[in-house]
């Protein structure tokens, strides 16, 4: 199991700071690319405190929602005891073979500002569509890959790295709160695509929302740049899958 330590250690951050309040660009634009979602079966991974699960079950899914941090999950699971919608939690890592206590073929697997924090990408993205349905959806929304940062906020790389240097970082700018704590895996876009493509995830729609404007306010030089990318694939059969880009 990956180490979830820096996870367990922000999990009262993180819950403070990102709330059941989905209105920001990117989650708005991942729900809506993950409709029409009543009566489907969700499996969210990398779910943290489950707030995107809450409100996809909000919407009328069934969700699972899978996360490698016992902090964070047992936070969702609070909130499942405390105001339920029918969401099983399970604490997880995403990306090995088979997460326990997932079973059955799933209508859409979505991972929300996660697959940054996976190490393991190939891992979780296999997982992801073997847990789907041929016709099914991959969404995601990732910070922008190609996000270059700006005055105190960190971007996609670090600063004097470069976009083509993949690995695991921690961020240092000042606005950059939470991937001061955390850090993240930078990948190139082409990376994600590519590896999508690899486990028969067709990407059908690219959406690149716009921050919010208090939050371009604030960083009006890191605004100029696309900061957000929010992806939705679709599971192809198995004989397209082997036509796939070689690895
Ligand atoms: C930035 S948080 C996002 C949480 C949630 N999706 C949201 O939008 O609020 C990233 C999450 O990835 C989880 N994570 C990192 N590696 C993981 C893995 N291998 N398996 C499952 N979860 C993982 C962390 O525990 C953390 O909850």
């Amino acid at each position: 199991m990956p180490d979830a330590a820096r996870y367990d250690d922000a999990a009262d951050f993180y819950a403070a700071g990102w709330t059941d309040t989905v209105d920001d660009p990117a989650a708005v634009r991942l729900l809506a690319l993950l409709e029409p979602i009543a009566g489907r079966r969700v499996l969210e991974i990398a779910c943290g405190h489950g707030r995107i699960s809450r409100a996809l079950a909000r919407r009328g899914a069934d969700v699972v929602g899978a996360d490698l941090s016992s902090a964070l999950i047992e936070k969702a699971r609070a909130a499942e005891r405390a105001s339920p919608l029918g969401i099983q939690y399970i604490h997880a890592d995403v990306a090995a073979p088979g997460i326990p206590g997932v079973s059955g073929l799933f209508d859409a697997v979505v991972c929300s500002f996660g697959l940054s924090d996976i190490d393991d990408l190939e891992g979780a993205i296999a997982g992801a569509a073997r847990a789907l349905k041929t016709g099914g959806v991959f969404a995601c929304s990732i910070l922008h890959p190609c996000f270059p940062g700006g005055q105190g906020v960190s971007g996609s790389w670090p600063g004097d790295g470069r976009y083509h240097t993949e690995g695991w970082w921690r961020a240092d700018g000042e606005l950059s709160s939470l991937r001061r704590q955390v850090g993240a895996n930078h990948r190139t876009l082409s990376t994600y695509v590519n590896t999508f493509r690899r486990h028969g995830l067709w990407l059908e729609e690219m959406a690149e929302p716009e921050p919010a404007p208090d939050w371009a306010a604030k960083r009006s030089d890191a605004a100029k740049f696309p900061v957000f990318l929010v992806m939705r694939c679709v599971k192809q059969d198995d004989d397209r899958t082997s036509r796939s880009l070689p690895s």
